[in-house]
């Protein structure tokens, strides 16, 4: 097999690579145009002759093009997150929507055996049901979540109209190493940790009782793999999550509590715009038709991430300057 994963560079992406590139059978073009995504992310396959890391801007058609050739299964996690999307929804509509546009007719062109989209629980907005199972209606309060959105619709249509064998795969909150923590591109966890490690205050936006669904890295990423060799979900949707509610409030304690040296206090500003309220997933399916079973509970996540931080080369005060660098809401 040869696979594509575009993102490949990013926080999920390069983890994906790393499953992937234990099956001693698999070819991995890593793909991507290095705007968030890091070469160091995937550096650690840097000897391996079956991993290349080739830098493409998915919305250059013609490149998209000519990098699907020989690929029969692709991974497409490219993405412009959600902050870019409040600045810039233009560029954030080009790069989600069309540039997904782009890989799906070149992997019809090459008839390619599989195409796992990578979409997001943000394209259902803020729960209006909970747990939210697959039929729950899609609302995005986001640009970003409206072109996540779309690029989900292309790819289904393209199991429709030409048989593309197309799997759609909604991730919840994903956290774990490697997870942005500067600027805009910043998550919660990650900021959490680094402001603690610095005695910083961790800033909730409105007042905490807003709920995700974190759910670890390694869950996400075996979600992803079991997702893309699933015949039963061609042309399918599936949620991948810890299948668990946790409140912006006590994710900042939980933080607090794995750093209990931490004099780190808990400040609360202004709701963002188009934040979503409340994310729970029923993970009811991808149980049944993955068997998938998420490992990794809330607070042993934020405890591996921190052991990660550690053993990784690290700078607190450093890692704040570019936690508060370019910070737009
Ligand atoms: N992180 C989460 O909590 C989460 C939750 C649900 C779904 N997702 C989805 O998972 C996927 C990966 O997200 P992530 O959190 O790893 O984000 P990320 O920003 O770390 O990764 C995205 C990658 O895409 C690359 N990229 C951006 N524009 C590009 C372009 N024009 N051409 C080529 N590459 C480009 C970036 O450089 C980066 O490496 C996305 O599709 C996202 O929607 C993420």
């Amino acid at each position: 097999m040869k696979i594509l994963v575009t993102g490949g560079a990013g926080f999920i992406g390069s983890n994906l690579v790393d499953a992937l590139a234990e099956r001693e059978t698999d070819e991995i073009i890593v793909a991507d145009d290095f705007s968030s995504g890091k070469r160091e992310n995937v550096a650690q396959h840097a000897s391996n002759p079956r991993v290349r890391v080739a830098e493409l801007d998915i919305r250059n058609k013609d490149a998209v093009r000519a990098i699907m050739r020989g690929v029969d299964a692709v991974y497409h996690l490219a993405v412009q997150c959600v902050r870019v999307s409040i600045r810039d929804p233009y560029l954030v509509h080009d790069v989600n929507a069309t540039g997904t546009l782009h890989l799906l007719t070149a992997a019809l062109d090459e008839n390619i055996k599989r195409f796992v989209y990578c979409s997001s629980s943000e394209v259902y907005g803020t729960a209006t049901r909970v747990p939210m199972d697959e039929e729950h209606p899609p609302a995005p309060t986001t640009p970003y979540g409206a072109s996540k959105l779309a690029g989900e619709v292309y790819a289904r249509s393209f199991f429709l109209t030409y048989g593309l064998p197309v799997t759609v795969v909604r991730p919840f909150n994903t956290y774990g190493p490697r997870e942005h923590f500067e600027g805009p591109y910043g998550e919660v966890i990650p900021k959490f940790v680094v402001r603690a490690l610095n005695d910083a205050p961790l800033v909730i936006f409105g007042d905490g009782t807003q709920t995700r669904d974190f759910t670890e890295v390694s869950d996400t990423v075996r979600g992803l793999c079991m997702a893309g060799e699933c015949d039963a979900l061609v042309g399918d949707v599936v949620n991948i999550a810890r299948g668990q509610e946790v409140s912006v409030r006590t994710l900042a304690q939980i933080v607090l509590d794995t750093l209990p040296e931490s004099k780190s206090v808990i400040e609360h500003q202004a709701p963002r715009p188009g934040d979503v309220l409340r994310h729970y997933a029923d993970i009811t399916k991808a149980r049944r038709a993955l068997g998938f079973e998420p490992r990794i509970a809330i607070r042993e996540g934020v405890k591996r991430y921190v052991d990660w931080l550690r053993r990784s080369e690290f700078d607190p005060r450093a890692m704040l300057r570019q936690e508060k660098l370019r910070n737009w809401e």
